[in-house]
């Protein structure tokens, strides 16, 4: 029996998680309703919280999912969170080249397991607008490091479930031993440092 495109989306979120709670967490507390997502892969879950989503990845496998529109839009109406009508698009394409997304406009931008996108897309995000990264491949180190960006929180399970703490964020980002982070072995290796405290995601938010 072949697969439907749905079964994949359901396999790959059975396989990594769908950061469901997170998206929520982010998108409640800081009233978001737009975002982009370069190197989402198949990953529309954002599309469950955030009712207006530009995807954006350059793998065959993504292009094809996001062919079947209609699937896609069929199970976004049965499980999204909100009651206005949704709108999502998609882009076949390398980040790190110029895209058709809107400029200084989206109020989220996905970060996770990627590459270097809070460099590359910086300008899609509007100004006052966060920036969700994991250090997967260094990049929440980068954003720290970046001036464009202010490091406002981290998301930490509790028995409540994922909370968004904005609180001794000064334990962030340091690494065991007193040496400095080496950027440019960031960059060339792609992968974030091994840090004194670290959790699974990091909120930014975009100064200019
Ligand atoms: C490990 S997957 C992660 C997918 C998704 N972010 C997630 O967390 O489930 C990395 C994805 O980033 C995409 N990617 C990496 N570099 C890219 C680039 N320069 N332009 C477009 N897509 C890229 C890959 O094609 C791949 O689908």
């Amino acid at each position: 029996m072949t697969k439907s495109n749905m079964d994949l989306y359901l396999e790959y979120i059975n396989k990594r998680g769908s950061c469901l709670s997170v998206f929520r967490a982010i998108a409640d507390k800081y009233e978001l309703k737009s975002g982009i997502y370069p190197g989402s892969y198949i990953h529309i879950t954002p599309s469950l919280c955030l009712s207006e989503m530009y995807y954006v990845d350059s793998d065959k496998k993504a292009i094809a999912f996001f062919k079947h529109q209609n699937d896609i839009e069929a199970y976004l109406d049965k499980n999204k969170c909100y009651t206005t009508a949704f709108d999502f698009q998609f882009e076949g394409a390398d980040f790190t080249k110029p895209l058709g997304a809107k400029r200084g406009y989206y109020d989220l931008m996905i970060s996770l397991y990627s590459g270097f996108i809070s460099l590359h897309c910086k300008d899609y995000l509007r100004k006052g607008g966060v920036l969700l990264a994991n250090d997967s491949h260094g990049d929440a180190t980068l954003a720290f490091y970046d001036p464009d960006y202010a490091f406002i929180g981290v998301l930490v399970e509790s028995e409540k479930g994922i909370e968004i703490s904005g609180d001794t964020l000064d334990r962030y980002f340091k690494m065991k031993s007193e040496k400095k982070v080496d950027l440019d072995k960031v960059k060339k290796q792609m992968k974030g440092p091994n840090y004194r405290n670290q959790v699974e995601y990091y909120l930014f938010q975009k100064k200019v």
